[in-house]
């Protein structure tokens, strides 16, 4: 068995994020040295206490949880109650807190575990705005060479935006950091919206996490039946694209997604295109490749990963 892979979780939770979540939870190939709460889908008050209830449903109380960023580096912060609910997981009911969360401030604890542990053997998952990550860059730009690589959740270029016509809502939230990020030379793999919206959970695909017969099998179907009916009235599809746990099930499959290294650049002036992931897929410009940017998947076998391991828990 190879040595699990070092991984830093950075969420908004958010229905999806917990998916990922669960996912990462169920799977030993993992090693979840943190999870560190942003501000993004619902206030940070509540993605602190949504990544702990996520992690107690699993049975992972042990499990530490940082809270980062209140607000964007710049802008004001947007949310999206309108599609995760007032608590940011309504749909099922998850028992009441009892994990504590961990003194050090997200960040610093980004920059000190970057520091500490051996260079390159650190992945950074985000999930959610890259408020945290931008600042841990900032705060100590020796961090980037030691990253072992960024898989994050963000963006769309084919497909448009899902918060304004040109962009996705983790970068609309906060473009300015999310441009941090893509120039910081740390090597990216981007779930855009593009590849996103090929994983629908559709009510075949959500009737196997209930047959599971477990209490995770049961939240995750309540979860996803809540946070599938936005899209599934925007887009008129069956099921609501499942965002966040593309990110970690590139880790475990790599081989469910296809895509092509491209350069990546985001929209900071303009109000009308503001968080607009440029993806220069053809090469038409000069501009450093900086991200492997996904744009297909497997999703049949994306769902049975997610089934399998979720099953685990
Ligand atoms: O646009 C989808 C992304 O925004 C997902 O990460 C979802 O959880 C929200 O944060
Ligand atoms: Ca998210």
């Amino acid at each position: 068995m190879p040595v699990p892979r070092k991984i830093i979780i950075d969420t908004d939770p958010g229905q999806d994020d917990a998916v990922a979540i669960l996912l990462a939870l169920g799977s030993s190939e993992l090693d979840i040295l943190g999870i560190t709460a942003v501000a993004g889908n619902v206030p940070l008050k509540l993605t602190e206490n949504n990544a702990r209830k996520i992690c107690e449903l699993a049975g992972r109380p042990d499990i530490k949880v940082y809270s980062g960023a209140i607000r964007p580096l710049i802008r004001e912060l947007v949310t999206a109650e309108e599609v995760h609910g007032k608590t940011g997981l309504n749909g099922p009911d998850l028992p009441e807190l009892t994990m504590k969360l961990q003194e050090q401030h997200a960040v610093d604890y980004l920059v000190e575990t970057l520091m500490r542990e051996e260079a390159g053997t650190i992945t950074l998952c985000p999930l959610g705005p890259l408020t945290n990550v931008a600042l841990a860059l900032i705060r100590e730009p020796r961090i980037a060479p030691r990253i072992k690589e960024i898989v994050l959740m963000g963006g769309g270029f084919f497909e448009g935006g899902n918060v304004t016509p040109a962009a996705e809502f983790n970068i609309y939230v906060d473009p300015h950091a999310a441009d941090v990020v893509f120039r910081s030379g740390v090597p990216i793999v981007m779930m855009p919206l593009d590849v996103t919206h090929k994983a629908l959970t559709t009510t075949k695909r959500i009737d196997a996490f209930r047959k599971l017969g477990t209490k995770v099998g049961l939240a995750t179907a309540q979860m996803l039946e809540f946070f599938e009916r936005y899209d599934e009235g925007k887009y008129g599809t069956d099921g609501g694209p499942l965002h966040d746990p593309c990110v970690i099930a590139y880790l475990l499959k790599p081989e469910l997604f296809q895509g092509r290294h491209c350069n990546v650049t985001v929209e900071t002036s303009s109000e009308l295109t503001m968080g607009m992931t440029v993806i220069d897929w053809w090469g038409v410009t000069k501009r450093p490749k900086n991200a492997m940017v996904m744009r297909d998947i497997d999703h049949d076998g994306f769902f049975a990963l997610l089934v399998e391991r979720l099953g685990r828990l």
